[in-house]
């Protein structure tokens, strides 16, 4: 009789401490490379998560077990409600089906809860392919100064899809504000994982309003790179791509900025980086090099504008740069190279146009497309 009295309690405690877990925003894609790939999600509570990775192929993805890849740190599964999930050791250029679990931890219970996971019954597993930096033909969308509009988020990526795009590149003012977590994914990344995001790589640029808010010194843990920086550099076939962040475009003693910015030094950090990135073999051997930047060095005389200009234009000029791509004043505007200031041209895409790039060993065609599909620009470098 008292075993059954001990059975009962141990009953209703389990049941009434029992953790639910939601999957609230993701997958998605980052820092995906020629070995590696993170995957990124969150949780409505704290969960230790995995993923769970097969081939590519017509088998069921329940053919056999299939390898788990946990989030660790220092030895532990992390236990958290952002996910970062890094997949090492992967094949150039192949393509993988991956699903993701979280099961809820109650840590001060050491106690699991129960377990969410994407969806592999009713619909085919999410798939992702490694770049190649032997690949002969490539092609990229770029977007930027979304500031929040998800109708036009969609209206500019329709042609965003896995298999015909290979990479996405948000080139910063995504969202308006980085207040908190909800914020910035209703602003435009919930959409973009709904759309493309969970299946085509995403490679993030940050912009000055991204550097607003409480969450953007988080900013990193939501977008990892291969760094460890928001400044960082890929190679996809012929085309080496350096991703630079610009910071604000005002003083950092600007009201704006509550006395917490110190852009000058992290600019001058970066270009310290930039001179030893510049003599890399990956750069140095690509056909295509191109640069990625929110503001550009030119159009202003603002201070974050020109302190870029002062500090990461002499090392990239002569240093055989395609093209680079920037945002921030939305407004289209095309600059051929000038003498003394950029040997490079640059593109200033709006806040309402999308960039459709294809590289080949020939040529780098760029197609400069409106809301509705239509091609406002084409060229060919
Ligand atoms: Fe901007």
């Amino acid at each position: 009789m008292r075993i059954n009295f001990v059975f009962l309690f141990c009953l209703l405690s389990c049941y009434s401490i029992a953790q639910d877990v939601k999957i609230t925003h993701g997958p998605y894609l980052q820092n995906v490379g020629e070995q590696e790939a993170t995957i990124v999600w969150t949780t409505d509570n704290d969960a230790i998560s995995w993923v769970e990775l097969a081939p590519a192929g017509d088998d069921s993805f329940y053919a056999k077990e299939r390898r788990q890849y946990f989030q660790t740190k220092d030895g532990n599964r992390v236990v958290s409600k952002l996910h970062k999930v890094t997949i090492p050791g992967l094949e150039r250029g192949t393509e993988y089906r991956y699903r993701i679990f979280s099961r809820a931890v109650m840590v001060d219970k050491l106690m699991y809860g129960d377990v969410a996971s994407s969806n592999v019954y009713g619909k085919k597993p999410l798939r992702f392919t490694t770049l190649d930096s032997k690949k002969s033909e490539i092609s990229f969308v770029i977007l930027n100064d979304i500031h929040g509009r998800n109708d036009d988020l969609v209206a500019l990526s329709q042609n965003v899809k896995y298999g015909a795009t290979g990479l996405m590149i948000f080139n910063g003012d995504m969202a308006n504000y980085m207040n908190d977590e909800q914020q910035f994914f209703s602003a435009f990344m919930d959409k973009s994982v709904e759309l493309f995001a969970a299946e085509v790589p995403v490679f993030y640029a940050r912009g000055n309003h991204e550097t607003r808010g409480l969450l953007n010194r988080s900013f990193s843990d939501y977008f990892p790179t291969n760094s460890g920086k928001l400044y960082y550099t890929f190679r996809q076939g012929p085309v080496h791509f350096i991703v630079l962040d610009s910071g604000e475009d005002k003083p950092d003693s600007d009201i704006e900025y509550h006395g917490l910015a110190q852009f000058d030094a992290y600019r001058t950090e970066q270009q310290e980086w930039l001179k030893k990135e510049l003599q890399s073999e990956s750069f140095r051997t690509a056909p295509y090099k191109v640069v990625i930047m929110h503001i550009p060095p030119v159009e202003s005389d603002w201070h974050g504008s020109l302190d870029i200009q002062r500090k990461f234009l002499p090392l990239l000029n002569n240093a055989g740069i395609t093209i680079m791509f920037c945002g921030h004043t939305h407004l289209y505007k095309y600059f051929e190279p000038n003498a003394g200031l950029h040997d490079f041209p640059i593109l200033i895409n709006a806040h309402n146009t999308s960039l459709e790039v294809k590289v080949t060993k020939n040529e780098m065609s760029i197609k400069r497309k409106d809301t509705s599909g239509k091609e406002m620009n084409g060229f060919v470098m």
